[in-house]
């Protein structure tokens, strides 16, 4: 195994994107921005300056992290941020994990340019269990603002009103054909007439889940998450952010270009979202040469309408791993937590102009009845290892604080969760499922949840109210997908399950970056077990205080 060494140098450069130039935070000048490759087994270290002029911290999305929460990287949760001018090494260890993951930002909104992709091969001497591809391609779609993306959340945060939505969403940071000034920056993907090439798609938009496809072709899913799957064949996916799924295609289709396109899916009613096409272009090496007078123009492909759940059912009931797989049994802690917006009175002396949510009021977000607030003296992680009081209670409730129909009417009263940084605790080895159930409340939406420093089964999805008696029979406890994001359907829930076998401090949360905004997160305190393989490390010394 090897030791990957990287400076990131994290800086304002200029960027210009849909015919204006922006001073946006980068990633050693690239956006976006570097991409790691490593395989199973090796070691990261990756040194990181802070030069921008905000708080920052570096999060490497769905690394497990054994032990090393001190590397994980969300702001007050495992470290104080890096302010400007400071730094601080991050230093892992790949352990068992392989296929595609990637690395953003995770302060504010910094993430909307500061993100890249990570690629974990099989470890050396193994290889892939499909055929091995000619090419592989590495696709982040992301979302693009016409404005300082800091900006967009600070002004929504001041008004308590939804933020703007973005102007455009990209594949590797480029808008594409379809938007103002972007045709000549187009991504080409090149293929050969009857190779095999590996697409890595990578959500990194903030607050979009999205719909991929290509013209005419038909992928083969082998992975998601990094994390292998049985392959199956669809025409098209949809990933939440923070989701990534890996692809096969072949080139066995008429030599031409062909258009990989995203757009939204869009589940939550009547709320205002971007409804524009980002592309890119599949070009076979032989295609006919434009100048030739020959038709040119790429073929675009049947996206699915922006609130087809019925596609995205089909889609994620399709996902099951390669064999069959250990899952927790003897549940040791069985939890229900309600996901989703709110809406919270303005405080009575508030100023009009800062209450423009819907009448009058200001957007929250919750789990079980809590909106989460980050500490700002500690982290969460210093704060647990060196046992300082008052930065957090560990009460977080297992369950809503009443029963109540999730899909019907819900009293009012509920719209208004508590504030806290309450975590909940579990026992090292503790063996946990997990109901996730959209409330629906202010609008039934598909909340991408992700937790920090695990992957977990997702052993049954379904829509409604969850039936503890009735929805048991939907338990796959034979080839469930492991993941590090469940995208929870729209007025359903979805059920998980892990071992609690990684001591830390894990936050858990929405991947739409609004809805962490406003609150919807909470974060587990795993304890250490017995002996040094099940304590976690001590932190390294360049730690940043806060
Ligand atoms: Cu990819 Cu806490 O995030």
């Amino acid at each position: 195994a090897k030791t990957h060494y990287h400076d990131f140098v994290v800086q304002a450069t200029k960027v210009k994107r849909l015919c204006k130039t922006h001073n946006s935070i980068t990633v050693n000048g690239m956006f976006p921005g570097p991409t790691l490759e490593v395989n199973n087994g090796d070691s990261l270290v990756i040194n990181v300056q802070n030069r921008a002029r905000y708080n920052l911290t570096i999060h490497w999305h769905g690394i497990r992290q054994m032990r090393t929460a001190w590397a994980d990287g969300p702001e007050f949760v495992t470290q104080c941020p890096i302010r400007p001018g400071g730094s601080y090494t991050y230093r892992f260890t790949i352990q068992g994990q392989e296929g595609t993951l990637w690395w953003h930002a995770h302060s504010s909104w910094l993430r909307a340019t500061v993100y890249g992709a990570l690629i974990i091969r099989p470890k050396e001497g193994s290889s892939y269990p499909f055929p091995k591809p000619k090419r592989e391609t590495p696709l982040l779609l992301g979302e693009w603002w016409d404005a300082n993306p800091i900006d967009v959340v600070r002004r929504a945060t001041r008004t308590g009103a939804s933020p703007k939505i973005s102007d455009a969403y990209t594949i590797n940071g480029q808008p594409g054909d379809l938007y103002n000034c972007s045709a000549k920056d187009t991504i080409i993907v090149p293929i050969d007439s009857g190779e095999t090439h590996l697409l890595r798609v990578i959500n990194a938009a903030l607050n979009q889940p999205l719909f991929f496809t290509i013209a005419s072709h038909q992928f083969t899913v082998v992975g998601a998450d990094a994390s292998y799957l049985k392959p199956f064949t669809t025409s098209v996916i949809m990933l939440g952010p923070g989701q990534t799924t890996d692809v096969l295609i072949s080139g066995d289709k008429p030599p031409a270009r062909y258009y990989i396109a995203a757009r939204a899916y869009q589940s939550a009613q009547n709320a205002p979202f971007d409804k524009t096409t980002t592309t890119a272009i599949l070009e076979y090496k032989s295609a006919p040469c434009p100048a030739k007078g020959l038709s040119s123009n790429p073929i675009m492909p049947a996206l699915p309408a922006f609130n087809d759940t019925p596609t995205v059912t089909v889609f994620s009931r399709s996902l099951k791993s390669p064999q069959k797989v250990e899952v927790p049994t003897d549940i040791d802690e069985s939890l229900f937590f309600t996901v989703g917006l709110g809406l919270n009175a303005c405080p009575k002396n508030a100023r009009a102009r800062n209450c423009q949510g819907p009448n009058g009021t200001r957007f929250t977000a919750s789990m079980n009845n809590v909106s989460f607030v980050l500490p700002s003296t500690f982290s969460l992680l210093q704060a647990h290892y060196n046992s300082i009081p008052g930065v957090f209670t560990t009460d977080f409730p297992a369950k809503p604080p009443v029963k109540f129909d999730y899909t019907g009417n819900v009293s009012r009263s509920l719209w208004q969760p508590v504030r806290g940084t309450k975590l909940y605790k579990l026992k090292y080895g503790s063996r946990v499922q997990l109901v996730i159930q959209d409330t629906s409340i202010v609008t039934p939406e598909n909340h991408p949840i992700h937790l920090h420093g695990y992957d977990f089964y997702i052993i049954a999805e379904g829509f409604g109210n969850f039936n503890p008696k009735k929805d048991k029979s939907k338990f796959n406890l034979v080839d469930p997908p492991l993941r590090n994001t469940v995208a929870v359907p729209s007025n359903g829930w979805a059920v998980i399950r892990f071992v609690a076998d990684n001591p830390g401090v894990w936050i858990m949360h929405c991947h739409l970056d609004v809805h962490i905004t406003w609150g919807l997160a909470m974060a587990f305190l795993v304890e250490d077990g017995v002996g040094e393989l099940q304590t976690l490390q001590a932190p390294p010394g360049d730690l940043p205080a806060c």
